[in-house]
């Protein structure tokens, strides 16, 4: 690394950056978080920050509630409904009623269940003429009548490689075949032999938002089955699971949720397909009487019957405490918030940067933004870690993305223009070239 080298701010980004903090109505939620305030923290699209309180929230259920109450606690302190309480306190922010959302597992565990639960559900489509958007019988061609048969399952080609690792061991299970596509190219696609179609609703590499509400629509009207993974949308903006008649889906905790390293994942399965939602994993706790120790399996009704085991009481209950940060918080008012902060970003890159050293995948469209900037650089690997030596945390993926999360929670207009300063500055001192598609 070179001498340090500091950038000019002729368009007063410095000022700017203090009065949009100054003007915006979530600012003061920062203080909930334990952040380093030496350091601009951007990562929380891969680990969101730690909620203030929540040491001694899980403090008290491991002394009190596992500590003195013991095995009491499995009814007394609620564990035992804990995966379905902190269903229904995610179900607001994705736009679900309550009821449909369980927590636990992975998210890859959790996309094994969805994805062959929609294989199946789609199979008894066709055999019962039904269709997977309404409810209703639908009037022809995905009926009994059509013979193809339902034995491909779409994937998002951009997805995170977890879902496609996955999709493809659940098709082999279900006797289907793996079909991957570019999410834009997913709606043409969609067709008779669809059984679901599994689709990222934001890029974790480029921070680009798909057409949740058009390819689920695609689906549907093919008489398909829609699975979304939420994990970089959950918490960051407003999803509309039931407006858009989402069939299942899945996310994480750990990013825009806040809950932990490895806080247990989620699982959607809508209202009107949970009489028949048959999960490939049916363990004792998705059971109607689990206490029963019945040799046969009876499933429970409702979204519980996405439970598998013994829920992480541990993780579950750090996760409980992180929600509460939620609590006045309108997803809305977040998503507002995530825009003017990656549109401010994008700007000071642009005035920071010197010319063609990166590049930005990241759509401008808000309509196609998620709450991450990824930037394009040659020289990523050198530059993140100088980023990171200045305490602009943001992360790498290989081989030139740099990657910004912007959890509007707890990230200000005045970190989004130091982070692009410091950029700068990197990206002065680092030799490089200029990046692809820039001259
Ligand atoms: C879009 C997406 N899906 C799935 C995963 C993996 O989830 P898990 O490790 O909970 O299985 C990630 C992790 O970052 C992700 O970003």
């Amino acid at each position: 690394m070179s001498e340090p080298v500091q950038v000019s701010d002729p368009a007063g980004l410095v000022a700017r950056g203090a009065a949009l903090d100054a003007a915006d109505e979530l600012a003061p939620l920062r203080e909930l978080f334990a952040l380093n305030e030496g350091s601009v923290y951007l990562d929380g699209n891969s680990l969101g920050a730690l909620p203030r309180h929540v040491p001694e929230r899980v403090r008290d259920v491991m002394v009190r509630q596992w500590g003195e109450l013991g095995i009491r606690s499995w009814t007394e302190s609620g564990w035992w409904t804990a995966p379905e309480r902190m269903g229904d306190r995610i179900a607001p922010l994705v736009g679900a009623a309550p009821g449909q959302i369980v927590v636990g597992d992975s998210t890859s565990v959790n996309v094994f269940k969805a994805v062959v639960a929609a294989v199946r559900l789609a199979g008894q489509d066709r055999a019962s003429g039904r269709g997977p958007g309404s409810g209703q019988d639908r009037g022809s061609g995905q009926g009994p009548g059509s013979d193809e048969g339902r034995t491909e399952v779409l994937v998002d080609a951009t997805t995170f490689p977890t879902d496609g690792y996955i999709a493809r061991s659940a098709a082999r299970m279900t006797g289907c075949r793996i079909v991957s596509l570019a999410p834009a190219e997913l709606p043409a696609a969609i067709g008779p032999r669809t059984a679901a179609v599994l689709v990222n609703h934001v890029d974790f590499r480029t921070g680009r938002l798909h057409d949740l509400p058009g390819i689920t629509a695609a689906a549907h009207e093919a008489g398909a089955l829609a699975v979304w993974d939420l994990c970089h949308s959950a918490g960051a903006l407003p999803v509309g699971l039931d407006a858009h008649g989402v069939d299942l889906a899945v996310g994480c905790t750990y990013k825009f949720l806040n809950g932990g390293p490895g806080s247990p994942a989620f699982l959607y399965v809508a209202e009107r397909h949970q009489a028949r939602f048959d999960s490939p994993l049916p363990g004792w706790n998705a059971h109607a009487d689990p206490f029963a120790m019945a040799d046969g399996f009876e499933a429970a009704d409702g979204a519980v019957r996405g439970r598998v085991g013994t829920p992480d009481i541990l993780s579950m209950l750090a996760l409980d405490a992180a929600l509460d940060v939620w609590a006045d918080v309108r997803i809305a008012d977040v998503r507002a918030k995530s825009l003017a902060l990656t549109d401010f970003f994008l700007e000071c890159v642009e005035a920071y940067a010197p010319p063609g050293r990166v590049s930005s995948p990241t759509p401008v469209a808000h309509a196609e933004r998620g709450s991450q900037v990824a930037l394009r650089c040659p020289e990523a690997p050198a530059v993140m870690d100088e980023l990171i030596a200045r305490g602009v945390v943001g992360d790498l993926r290989r081989p030139d993305l740099l990657r910004f999360g912007f959890t509007p929670l707890y990230v200000g207009f005045a970190d989004a223009e130091r982070a692009a300063r410091v950029l700068g500055e990197v990206l002065a001192a680092v030799p490089g070239q200029v990046a692809p598609g820039r001259r």
